[in-house]
């Protein structure tokens, strides 16, 4: 049990939770519209520790970001410049290396919290550096549980539904374990960072590990409100990961790492048999 505990604590992938658009980072950002190389504004730091967070920027000394939130400075960089192009070819919006709304807009949608792996998703769907893959076909896995029976029952059907999506298309068959058993993969729900921002993560192959973030509104539902993610959608997303893939550019694709609430997107798209067939072969 304390050994199941310490292994979903390892887990590095996220998915995101699906938020209003009202919420209070949306609202503390906005005055950031339309800054550019040379100005320093209050609250840029926090641009920089998202396109950080999610592989864009690499943080030290001479981007002005340390450890120590207090002193991460406010400067937009060249540096960050870089990142914000990077971020913005990513996601098919304008090259201008500004905060302009668009890509502002973008950056306060709910999303998974794995890193975009820098630029290279290109064109569209994308690996994990290295790779990595599973040498079996066959995958078991197990619920760390310490939820509410309701929100298991969510987890069990979005989970059911989501490996049933990829098997439809992959060589992969999901079976669920005894949650003692040793197992494939792992799954935790527990506190993340909150509502919104991070739904859920996951890691790599073969770690196998992936956790929901207990904060969120989920729902399972095939007309979710706005006010609600749909678990079945992020839970086929981490999936995703968990087989290899990392995110698509494609706005289709269910690798795509962006959700608002509300929406549905449970199916997988040409890119993300693409790229499970770049991986594995065609079953
Ligand atoms: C800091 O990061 C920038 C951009 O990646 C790089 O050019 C610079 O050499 C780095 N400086 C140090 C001290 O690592
Ligand atoms: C890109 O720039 C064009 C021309 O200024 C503009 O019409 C368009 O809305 C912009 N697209 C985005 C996604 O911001
Ligand atoms: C969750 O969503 C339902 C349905 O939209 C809504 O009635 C409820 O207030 C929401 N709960 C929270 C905590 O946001």
């Amino acid at each position: 049990m304390a050994k199941n505990l310490s292994l979903v604590l390892s887990i590095t992938l996220l998915l995101l939770v699906i938020q209003p658009i009202r919420g209070h980072s949306f609202k503390s950002l906005q005055h950031l519209v339309g800054s550019h190389k040379g100005q320093t504004v209050k609250g840029l730091h926090e641009i920089k520790h998202y396109l950080s967070a999610f592989g864009y920027l690499k943080l030290n000394r001479s981007t002005g970001l340390s450890n120590d939130h207090a002193s991460v400075k406010d400067e937009f960089d060249e540096h960050l410049e870089l990142a914000i192009k990077s971020f913005q070819k990513n996601f098919h919006l304008n090259v201008t290396g500004r905060l302009d709304s668009s890509t502002l807009d973008v950056m306060m949608t709910p999303r998974c919290g794995v890193s975009d792996i820098d630029d290279n998703m290109s064109p569209n769907y994308a690996l994990f550096p290295g790779k990595p893959k599973w040498g079996k076909k066959f995958l078991t896995y197990t619920i760390n549980s310490g939820v509410t029976r309701e929100v298991l029952d969510k987890l069990s059907f979005a989970l059911q539904t989501g490996f049933e999506e990829w098997h439809k298309h992959t060589q992969f068959t999901f079976a669920r374990g005894r949650p003692t058993s040793t197992s494939d993969i792992g799954i935790g729900i527990m506190h993340i960072d909150g509502p919104r921002k991070v739904l859920a993560d996951s890691v790599a192959p073969t770690s196998g590990k992936m956790r929901f973030d207990a904060d969120e509104n989920w729902s399972i539902n095939d007309k979710p409100n706005v006010d609600q993610i749909d678990m079945v959608s992020v839970a086929t997303h981490e999936i995703g990961h968990i087989i290899g893939l990392g995110h698509s550019t494609h706005p289709d694709a269910v690798m795509y790492p962006y959700l608002n609430g509300g929406v549905i997107r449970r199916k997988l798209s040409q890119d993300d048999i693409d790229g499970v067939f770049a991986l594995y072969g065609k079953p």
